[in-house]
């Protein structure tokens, strides 16, 4: 049996794609392994989103080649987003055997057939269909306690920064009815958590159900599956949505909501679609039927031709909302966005980094105050299972999303324990067991 390594990059998709990934190979006699110095093939499920990410791929690549000295017929392949956006200039660079796309993981078996006969291999084809609706993801966690599921693939809306319309294709919905087969197989596991996974999940549509409707009969499958999902568009968020979320209390009160600016000509230039004001606007309909509600963003300095005084709209908006956590990003051109094409990269690198360290610690000061807002309070929180700093505690989430740590000899992962917030950091709720 052929033992296959595969590391994952980028977003908690692609994580879902490399379950995917392992379900098919080991259909086909492959099996996987977490020990790379013991793999037969190597891969790298990969990230396009900024620069950096795919210099740091660039860095495993040489790494995983240095086993081939020890193993002669060893196979070094490239899948997802970065399979995608470079194509053959990946095997030109003589450093990789297979490059694979997201949409052509049906194929990895013939194709690596066919680079055990000596032959590199390259499928980049996207699809308008694929979905791998009807395959069973292998789980890399065999007995978690959370999974993820992907409801979507693909994106239409075209934000002029973002590479993700170009490696991972069109939009398309997955059918209802397997991904609620899925959360059912998920429970019936032991998992007490899914996320349903898609690029802008508020667009889903299959046949005549929304993703309001696929929510719901998640939420049905059974009242101690906890329901997350991910990403949220500003422009699609339906108050359909948001009430539906606050009729079911297995579905977790937590909407991240990518922001990117807080600056309107930004936003138009970003091609958002949508305003400060209509943002502002969709967190007050999400506060006021649910006011427990958590709420994180993204955001993007520095974009192009943004001014110090436009920067301070996103300051502003941070504030405003009082965002419980973001994911805070200096703006990195992708060769072949609109943005690419038709506005300068011209906001100098130091500017970029002095906006992104100051909008950083204006979140670090909102998360703090996010976590105060909760001492005293209690909550029912899904275990996880040890923290990791310390054995005898444990740690687990609350329905907003918060990491809580607690002393707890009683209970495992898995479990729901009631909890009160005696102290925080800004990142964890330090509690104890009520
Ligand atoms: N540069 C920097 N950040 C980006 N993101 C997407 N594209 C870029 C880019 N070109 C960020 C956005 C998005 C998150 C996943 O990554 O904030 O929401
Ligand atoms: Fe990275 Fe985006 Fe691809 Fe996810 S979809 S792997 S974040 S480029």
């Amino acid at each position: 049996m052929k033992k296959v390594y595969i590391e994952t990059y980028g977003c908690q998709m692609n994580v879902a794609d490399t379950e995917v990934v392992f379900s098919i190979l080991t259909r086909e006699g492959y099996s996987r392994t977490e020990d790379i110095a013991k793999a037969d093939v190597i891969m790298a499920n990969t990230c396009s989103i900024r620069d950096n990410a795919e210099q740091r791929i660039w860095g495993r690549i040489d790494y995983f080649r240095g086993f081939r000295k020890k193993h002669p017929g060893l196979i070094v392949g490239i899948l997802g987003c970065m399979a995608e956006r470079l194509k053959d200039a990946l095997l030109d660079s003589g450093k990789v055997d297979l490059v694979a796309g997201p949409d052509a993981y049906r194929n990895l078996p013939a194709l690596l057939a066919a680079v055990s006969e000596g032959h590199p291999q390259i499928d980049v084809e996207l699809s308008r269909e694929e979905t791998y609706g009807d395959i069973k993801p292998l789980r890399l966690d065999k007995g978690g306690v959370s999974a993820f599921i992907s409801i979507m693939r693909g994106c239409n809306n075209v934000c002029s920064y973002c590479v993700v319309p170009y490696t991972r294709g069109a939009e398309r919905s997955r059918d209802w009815k397997s991904i609620v087969r899925e959360a059912c197989d998920c429970f019936a596991a032991g998992y007490r958590e899914v996320t349903l996974l898609g690029q802008n999940v508020d667009s889903y549509l299959y046949e005549d159900v929304d993703f309001a409707d696929l929510l719901a009969k998640v939420a049905e499958v059974s009242p101690l599956l906890r329901v997350r999902f991910s990403t949220s568009h500003p422009k699609d968020i339906s108050d359909k949505l948001i009430e539906t979320m606050a009729r079911y209390p297995n579905v977790c009160r937590q909407i991240h909501l990518p922001v990117q600016s807080g600056n309107d000509r930004i936003l138009e230039k970003m091609r958002r679609r949508y305003t400060r004001q209509w943002y502002l606007d969709r967190v007050r309909k999400i506060r006021e039927v649910m006011p427990d509600c958590g709420i994180s963003t993204d955001a993007i300095v520095g974009f192009c031709s943004e001014t110090e005084e436009e920067f301070r709209d996103t300051l502003s908006i941070f504030e405003e909302v009082g965002y419980d956590s973001a994911f805070m990003f200096f703006y990195s051109e992708r060769p072949g966005t609109l943005a690419s094409r038709n506005y300068p990269d011209d906001v100098p690198q130091e500017v970029k980094t002095r906006r992104l360290e100051e909008l950083i610690a204006l979140q670090n000061r909102l998360s703090l105050e996010s976590n105060r807002r909760d001492l005293g309070r209690e909550f029912e929180v899904l275990v996880e299972g040890p923290s990791k700093k310390d054995a005898a505690q444990l740690c687990g989430r609350t329905g907003s999303g918060k990491m809580c740590v607690w002393t707890d000899s009683t209970h495992r992962a898995g479990d729901y324990v009631r909890v009160r917030v005696q102290d925080c950091t800004q990142a964890t709720l330090l509690c104890e067991v009520v």
